[in-house]
């Protein structure tokens, strides 16, 4: 049996094939590589270059014949040591970032220095009180009289409206130390004035003994005491 056969190219992947087998019929096909005779085409792309990362890959495992597990330990050490590393600059960022943060919320050193006030006690004669600025407050601080002592050491704290005895109020029986904002609605009072020969509001009638307590009017609580302290005899630090 004779064979010719006759390919025909339609596209780079389309082909015609006329076989012709003589003393046979014509025989016709027609597809991808449909001829046997012609030569079927790669479209692998060989000339494309695979990326190399050996620069990324640690040594030990650069050889592609050497067991990973030999040297996991030491890879494995590094991972860690890379882990811990990072962590500790990822906390102390985070630490940075909170102080600023902190520092920028917080009060400057000006207002800071006005957070406490010094007042020299000797400026105070007894039986006077004296009014000191502090923190936008106005503070009395009153020197107290053996008498005025006695007297307010005497008062029967049950029959207060807000109890509070005069020891639990002064550091030194000497000194009272209060706010000077009635804690009705806020007014200033007047030392040394009202029924009880403390301080008295004249918005409302409050009437606030020597210890600073509300003894008659609509004030539902004593003056505040502040915190403070005695730097020395003389010496007083409020705040
Ligand atoms: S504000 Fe002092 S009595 Fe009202």
């Amino acid at each position: 049996m004779n064979v010719v056969a006759k390919s025909t190219n339609l596209s780079p992947f389309l082909k015609t094939t006329a076989t012709v087998v003589t003393n046979g019929p014509l025989r016709v096909s027609s597809g991808i590589g449909a001829s046997f005779l012609a030569v079927q085409r790669r479209l692998a792309h060989t000339d494309v270059k695979w990326p190399d990362f050996s620069a990324y890959r640690q040594e030990s495992v650069l050889d592609p014949k050497s067991k990973s597990r030999e040297s996991a330990p030491a890879r494995k050490t590094f991972s860690y040591l890379l882990t811990a590393s990072v962590g500790i600059c990822g906390a102390y960022t985070a630490k940075a970032i909170v102080h600023d943060l902190v520092s920028t919320l917080s009060a400057s050193a000006d207002v800071l220095a006005l957070a406490k006030i010094e007042v020299k006690l000797d400026s105070i004669p007894e039986g006077k009180s004296a009014v000191f600025k502090w923190r936008g407050k106005p503070v009395f601080i009153r020197h107290r009289s053996a008498r005025e002592i006695a007297k307010e050491a005497e008062v029967d704290v049950a029959s207060l409206r807000d109890p509070q005895s005069d020891v639990d109020r002064v550091r030194n029986p000497q000194w009272l130390v209060v706010l000077g904002v009635c804690t009705h609605l806020g007014c200033v009072p007047i030392a040394n004035a009202g029924d009880y020969g403390g301080y008295y509001c004249p918005c409302h009638g409050s009437h606030y003994d020597a210890s600073g307590r509300i003894r008659k009017g609509p004030a539902p609580l004593n003056l505040e005491v502040p915190f403070y302290q005695f730097l020395d005899e003389n010496t007083l630090i409020i705040g």
